[in-house]
């Protein structure tokens, strides 16, 4: 193996109590705030009355080999924090794949959400997460976590390394569904 490999390769820990990755230099680290989820949430107004600055999810990825490799993987958590946009609860962006056909693994590693799922003709699902749920996400389907507990909701990810990310659209053809707060408990409410 190349010198750059080997260090691209070299064994990271990750934390199975946490889901948290080793502190290094290959690990890439990037928060989503509140500022940077336009027309993601539905209640805009709401949005804009909330700090700026405050995080919904955060995201910590290790890149073995080059984005966009085809048949290397890479290996990431999320961690999407308690919270909500007037009553639509803090979730992913959420996106298809850039390679419609490139599958992911979703390991929940602690708390309680639901994972959205919605094929190309807006056909949703909803599975729900808590600790050591499994989740197959298969190709051609958008995925979103959506935190619907008291706690952070944290998994592990596994997927191709020539996947990309390509997110959906704000307004129309977004997901069909939102999840929302009602009486205290997550409801699935459609979305035109
Ligand atoms: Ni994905």
């Amino acid at each position: 193996m190349e010198a750059d490999a080997q260090r691209l390769q070299h064994p990271i820990i990750t934390d199975l109590r946490t889901g948290s990755l080793s502190k290094d230099l290959r690990i890439d680290r990037t928060d989503r705030t509140i500022g940077q989820m336009q027309h993601v949430f539905l209640d805009e107004a709401a949005r804009g009355l909330m700090d700026a600055g405050r995080v919904v999810y955060s995201v910590e990825c290790w890149r073995p080999v080059e984005e966009g490799t085809e048949g290397g993987l890479f290996w990431g958590n999320t961690t999407v924090f308690p919270g909500a946009v007037g009553d639509e609860y803090f979730m992913t962006r959420g996106h298809f794949h850039s390679l419609r056909n490139r599958a992911e693994f979703y390991i929940t590693v602690s708390g309680t959400g639901m994972l959205v799922l919605m094929d190309a003709e807006r056909r949703a699902s909803i599975q729900e997460m808590s600790a050591g749920t499994t989740h197959y996400v298969a190709g051609f389907i958008a995925h979103r976590v959506v935190n619907t507990g008291d706690s952070p909701l944290t998994l592990l990810a596994c997927w191709p390394s020539d996947a990309g990310h390509d997110y959906l659209p704000p307004n129309g053809k977004g997901f069909s569904v939102r999840i929302v707060r009602e009486s205290g408990r997550p409801k699935v409410v459609a979305q035109p």
